[in-house]
């Protein structure tokens, strides 16, 4: 089922595209997503349910110019970069929504099945770089971290509200670290914090040797917790099948072996996908250096049956 849209003649073009913000987040395994793309339908709607600043949905643009294109994001900043990137003659339809909500846009753009889809999970560079969004180790902030910061729990909340206990398990089951107990019991010990570095610097005093990897992963478990991550990657995946069509094409990029073993799982037992060959891929020697963000990337695609 297909709903009218106007014309996308030269998109991508300079006109339709803004540098500035938009060029500070490198999209990950672009190529490889769009060659995957390639091989299916090339009419109907496909979707980015993680548009992020873009880069992806711009390279979708250009490669598919006769389907329609609906691109969303969570966050209400990530989407006020796509609509200055693509204006009203692009046909590219943006939301400010959640994944999950993607059948219900669908239905108000008329269309019931998709013919392919994207998720590019976890966080932009240009959502990491903003000091005031508070998810970098390395910037000081306030401990926010949420995606839509008009609701939900902040960091701040979470850490000063909830037990050790809680903390702990957050930081072990989101950040598979296994200082987790220690560490929380430092937060707990030197609580309230408010900055993102008061909670890097009891950190670095709770483990010994290089702390990067510990601050990363301790990071991560918060945002995963705030934002629900887990939780509305089950919803997506339980309802995927429901509105894209026989042969749709769906990839994901996951920076997380949780979410990796998710989609795994999805596109290997649950019997309504095949898994696309080969079974994952990870950016190349080039890819890793030109863009280190991309490093822990993993692409795992699977054909709608
Ligand atoms: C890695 S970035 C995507 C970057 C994008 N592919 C690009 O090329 O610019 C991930 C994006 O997913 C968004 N996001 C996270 N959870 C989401 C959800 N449940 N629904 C929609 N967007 C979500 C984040 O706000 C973030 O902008």
């Amino acid at each position: 089922m297909r709903a009218d849209r106007p014309a996308r003649s030269h998109l991508y073009s300079s006109d339709h595209v803004r540098g500035d913000e938009a060029g500070t987040h490198v999209p990950v395994l672009l190529g490889s997503v769009i060659s995957f793309l390639s091989g299916g339908r090339r009419e109907g709607l496909l979707v980015d349910g993680t548009a992020g600043a873009g880069g992806h949905l711009a390279a979708m643009a250009e490669a598919f110019p006769e389907m329609s294109l609906l691109g969303i994001d969570r966050d209400p900043v990530a989407v006020s970069i796509l609509r200055g990137r693509f204006n009203q003659d692009s046909g590219i339809t943006v939301r400010q929504a959640s994944y999950t909500e993607i059948p219900v846009i669908m239905s108000e753009m008329g269309f019931t099945y998709a013919s392919g889809a994207l998720f590019d999970l976890g966080l932009s560079s240009i959502q990491l770089d903003d000091s005031s969004r508070g998810f970098s180790y390395r910037l000081d902030g306030p401990l926010d971290m949420r995606f839509d910061g008009s609701s939900g729990t902040t960091v701040d909340e979470l850490l000063n509200k909830c037990s050790e206990r809680e903390i702990a398990d957050i930081i072990y089951n989101y950040g598979e670290e296994g200082r987790s107990r220690r560490i929380a019991k430092a937060i707990v010990r030197e609580r309230p914090l408010h900055s993102t570095q008061e909670l890097a610097s009891i950190i670095r005093g709770s483990v010994r040797g290089n702390p990067v990897k510990v601050l990363s992963r301790v990071f991560q478990a918060l945002r995963i917790a705030v934002n629900r991550e887990l939780e509305q990657l089950d919803n997506l995946l339980d309802s995927l099948h429901t509105w894209t069509e026989p042969g749709a094409r769906i990839a994901f990029i996951t920076f997380h072996s949780l979410e990796d073993r998710k989609i795994k799982l999805l596109f290997r037992d649950s019997g309504y996908y095949s898994q696309f060959s080969p079974v994952w891929i990870v950016p190349d020697e080039n890819e890793r250096r030109e863009n280190p963000r991309a490093r822990s990337a993993r692409l795992r695609m699977g054909i709608r049956l």
